[in-house]
């Protein structure tokens, strides 16, 4: 048993690998049995006992004050399987338990996160095995959530390194290693997106799924529920490319997105929005004579290169995921016209026209001319 601390300030790592394996062994609310059964209530779609459920759940008054950070996760990932269920069937959940409200904010405020379940709570501390929460027990939802998990680890130190890189010179020999270091961990992506091609059939998705991730009312607020696209891999591009060659309708979605991530990841992003990015950075130093630029600083050419890599993975996973996108929300298969992110597939199509574009940005020799590279770039 982890020793119960009271935490006023928590510490923000909740990505740390030990972390998130305590978080997975833990059942502060005794909730194994009930998130066992929510998956025959939900085949049923049967309300009350639903709500029954998370009524009989809810902790004491003063029993969230003693809970450790990583029981309090554990406490928002249970709870939370009982809100996207609920929601799934039509009522808002907190309408049938109101009393529901100030446990899921004392849960969010002392864990640093929304007061409601998010993608890293149902996929990354989630069990796995017996003990694995899933609104349906489909073999398709396990897939869907094993490709979260199997990210998670991979753009929590993608985006340490993204930070690094951020600090370092374009032609420093150390910018390449970083950057094919942070390539491959975003294949992860590629990895991910292709086992759920293979796996998850669009209309499972589109038919079953997607209505568990509706977003509720929480008090004042409307919360998303916890969609693969909150893992952030848009963190990524703010670092690479999207702080200065993004348009409005991404960084809508990126601010819309970033406070359902960790807190760490929500500093990258304070930090980031307002900084040069790395290809910003490579684009100002090629100027209007890349030719010259290369001759006074001929490292920038492998760097170049390595981040062109880097550029095609994230457009390979988008191309690919894109396809799946599409076949889930075409208009004779789809329940809902937007994502559980609160975007469209129009949006997908838009970030990787804005990902090619900052590919090419990138690639001096073959892309636009430099004129056009600056005004993209003003
Ligand atoms: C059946 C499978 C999937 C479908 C139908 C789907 C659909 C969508 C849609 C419609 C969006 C637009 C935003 C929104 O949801 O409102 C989106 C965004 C996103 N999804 Fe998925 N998705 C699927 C699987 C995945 C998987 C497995 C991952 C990663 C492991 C993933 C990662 C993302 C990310 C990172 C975004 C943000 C936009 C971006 O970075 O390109 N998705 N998805």
């Amino acid at each position: 048993m982890p020793t119960r601390t009271r935490h006023t300030t928590p510490d923000p790592d909740l990505g740390n690998p030990i972390r998130v394996a305590t978080i997975r062994d833990l059942d502060p609310l005794s909730a194994d049995r009930a998130c066992f059964a929510l998956r025959r209530q939900n085949e049923a779609a049967d309300v009350p006992a639903l709500t029954a459920a998370l009524r009989a759940l809810l902790p004491a008054p003063g029993t969230v004050a003693t809970y450790s950070l990583e029981e309090s996760v554990a406490a928002m990932r249970d709870l939370g399987m009982f809100l996207g269920s609920i929601k799934r069937h039509g009522p808002e959940p907190l309408d049938l338990v109101p009393e529901a409200l100030p446990v899921l904010r004392e849960l969010g405020s002392r864990t640093d996160m929304v007061p409601r379940d998010t993608v890293h709570h149902y996929c990354t501390w989630n069990p796995v095995g017996a003990r694995q929460r899933m609104y349906t027990g489909d073999v398709q939802e396990a897939y869907l959530q094993e490709s979260v998990r199997m990210v998670f680890p991979h753009l929590r130190d993608g985006l340490e390194l993204a930070a690094t890189l951020g600090d370092t010179d374009l032609a420093d020999p150390k910018f390449v290693l970083l950057t094919d270091e942070l390539t491959q961990h975003t294949e992860t992506m590629v990895t991910a997106i292709d086992m759920v091609v293979a796996n998850v059939g669009p209309e499972f998705f589109a038919r079953v799924l997607r209505p568990y991730f509706e977003e509720i009312d929480v008090g004042d607020r409307v919360l998303l529920g916890p969609a693969a696209a909150q893992v952030p891999l848009w963190l990524i591009d703010l670092a690479i490319w999207a702080a200065d060659h993004s348009d409005p309708g991404y960084q809508e979605f990126l601010s819309d997105s970033i406070p359902y991530s960790l807190r760490r990841w929500r500093d990258l992003y304070d930090r980031w929005v307002r900084t040069p990015s790395v290809v910003g950075r490579l684009v100002e130093a090629f100027g209007d004579d890349p030719a010259a630029a290369e001759r006074r600083s001929p490292a920038l050419r492998a760097s170049t290169e390595a981040l062109a890599r880097l550029l095609r993975v994230l457009v390979v996973f988008r191309g690919r995921h894109l396809g799946i996108a599409r076949k889930a929300y075409d208009a004779d298969l789809r329940l809902y016209p937007v994502g559980s992110g609160g975007a469209s597939v129009d949006l997908l199509r838009q970030i990787i026209d804005l990902t090619r574009a900052a590919a090419r940005l990138a690639r001096p020799s073959s892309g636009p001319a430099p004129h056009e590279r600056r005004r993209a770039a003003g």
